[in-house]
Formats: structure tokens, sequence, C-alpha cells
């Protein structure tokens, strides 16, 4: 499996703080199945810019570490970017990074409590430089969940949706948790990621995430949203522009009942 959300490089940002801690994060989520892991810190407009340079630079110790310890994770490059209106000349100017610096797809992460007004016009400046925007942890914002068919708008132009492991189990409250467990019976999730910012104190809590996730969608889909998906992400293979979204039935609803009716319940 691959992992795009990490936050396993050491002093770069709120994630792990130093290589021992790094080390004990990799170990772990490697005994919860991950073979790659895309490392993704905070990168922010301004004063604590974090620069492509850097996370490379890091990515490369942390790869070589990685290997003297022998844990057989592959580690790569890529950025958690917070959006800024600017986003998209930036990633022109080389100064963002993008998944796995494949120049393909890139993470981007929206405030938490609102959907700036300039966000979907920095998706389609993305998307005009070819690059497919992954828009993170859709589950825990609290403006995707007050108004959640904007989310179904964006996957129709070909936004992509990465779900966090540990909001299925609720570690993110109540609403991330219905919010994922909606988004994921209806399709709308592409890949999952454990965002991992520190060693987790309970040793199976990813393992639950990926259990649960895969009782929800079945076998064939949870190979493409840890395996597949993130595959056709680091190779650019997702189809670009707009496309069709079917949102599949939910189980115990009244058939003819509108999803997003039913979503607001
Ligand atoms: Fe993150």
């Amino acid at each position: 499996m691959i992992d795009i959300h990490s936050h396993i490089l050491p002093g770069l940002d709120d994630g792990s703080k130093n290589m021992e801690e790094t080390l004990g994060m990799v170990r772990q989520l490697h005994e919860a199945g991950f073979k790659t892991l895309i490392a993704t810190p905070h990168v922010l407009e301004g004063r604590d810019y974090l620069s492509a340079g850097e996370i490379l630079a890091t990515t490369d110790q942390v790869r070589e570490r990685v290997v003297e310890a022998g844990i057989p994770v592959e580690i790569l490059p890529g950025a958690e970017n917070y959006i800024f209106p600017d986003l998209a000349k930036w990633v022109s100017a080389g100064k963002l990074l993008t998944l796995g610096n494949t120049g393909k797809c890139i993470l981007v992460e929206l405030p938490m409590l609102e959907i700036p007004h300039y966000t979907e016009q920095v998706f389609f400046e993305l998307q005009v430089l070819g690059i497919t925007p992954v828009l993170a942890h859709p589950e825990r914002n609290k403006g995707l969940a007050d108004q959640p068919e904007r989310i179904l708008e964006w996957a129709k132009k070909g936004i992509l949706f990465q779900l966090n492991l540990r909001s299925i189990s609720g570690h993110y409250g109540p609403q991330a948790r219905q919010l994922a467990e909606t988004l994921l019976r209806s399709d709308l999730i592409h890949v999952v990621g454990s965002d991992a910012h520190r060693v987790s104190r309970s040793e199976s809590s990813y393992l639950e995430g990926l259990r649960r996730i895969e009782e929800i969608v079945g076998g064939d889909r949870y190979r493409e949203l840890t395996r597949r998906n993130p595959q056709l992400i680091l190779e650019g293979e997702f189809l670009q522009g707009e496309r069709d979204y079917l949102l599949k039935g939910l189980s115990g609803r009244k058939s003819g009942s509108r999803f997003w009716d039913w979503f607001r319940r």
C-alpha cells in the first residue's frame, strides 16, 4: 500500500520532532501494511514558507536512515500545501512540491472552518497546468460539512479526495466520522492516507481504520483506495477535467431519496 499523506520528516512542521521519532513512525506505518510513504510536511505561504529544496534534502536523509534501519519502505517527497490565491503560480515557479515530485498531482489543504472564495480558481489554474489537485481530508472541513454538495461539484470537475484513515474511527470527532462514512459509501473518496504526525499511541489505530474502510467499500474498492489509485496519482493517470460521478445507493436508505437529503438528515 501507498500512503500519500504523512508528516514523517523530522523538525520541518508539527509532525515528527527528530529522526528517532521518524523511524518509529515509518516502522508503525510499515506494520500497518504501507510499502511507500509520501512525506507531506505542511507548506504555507509567507514567513514560515518551507522550501521545496529543504523538503527534498530532508526526504533524502530520511530515506538513507530508513535503509540503514533495515525498514523495507520507500520514502518519496511531497507536501501538504495550504491553499492561497497564488498557489498555482508558485507551483509554476517550482516553489511547491507535487506528490512524489512527479508534477502530476498536488496535495492541497483548506482551512478547517471555511472554504476560501478563491478555492475553485486555484483548482482550475492547477488543472490548466496539467496538475490534478488532491484535497486533503475533506471530511475534516467544517465548510464542506455544511455544504457537502461542493464536494460533488468538485469531484465532477476532476478534483480527487484523500480521506484520513483515522477519521473513520472517530479520531477527529463524530462529524468527521459521519462525513467520512458518507463519502466512502458514495465513492467520493479516491485515496486514503495516514496524516500521521507522530507515533500513534494505539499500535492498531491505522489497521483499525483500514479494516473499517474495507468493510464499508468492499475488497475491490479498498484495493483501489490503498494501492491502485495512489499509484495512478504518482503516475498522473487520473483523467483530467469534467467527468461524471454516480452516487451509489446507501444501505438502509429508501430508494428514490436524494443523496444530499439523506446526508442532511
Ligand atoms: Fe496533514
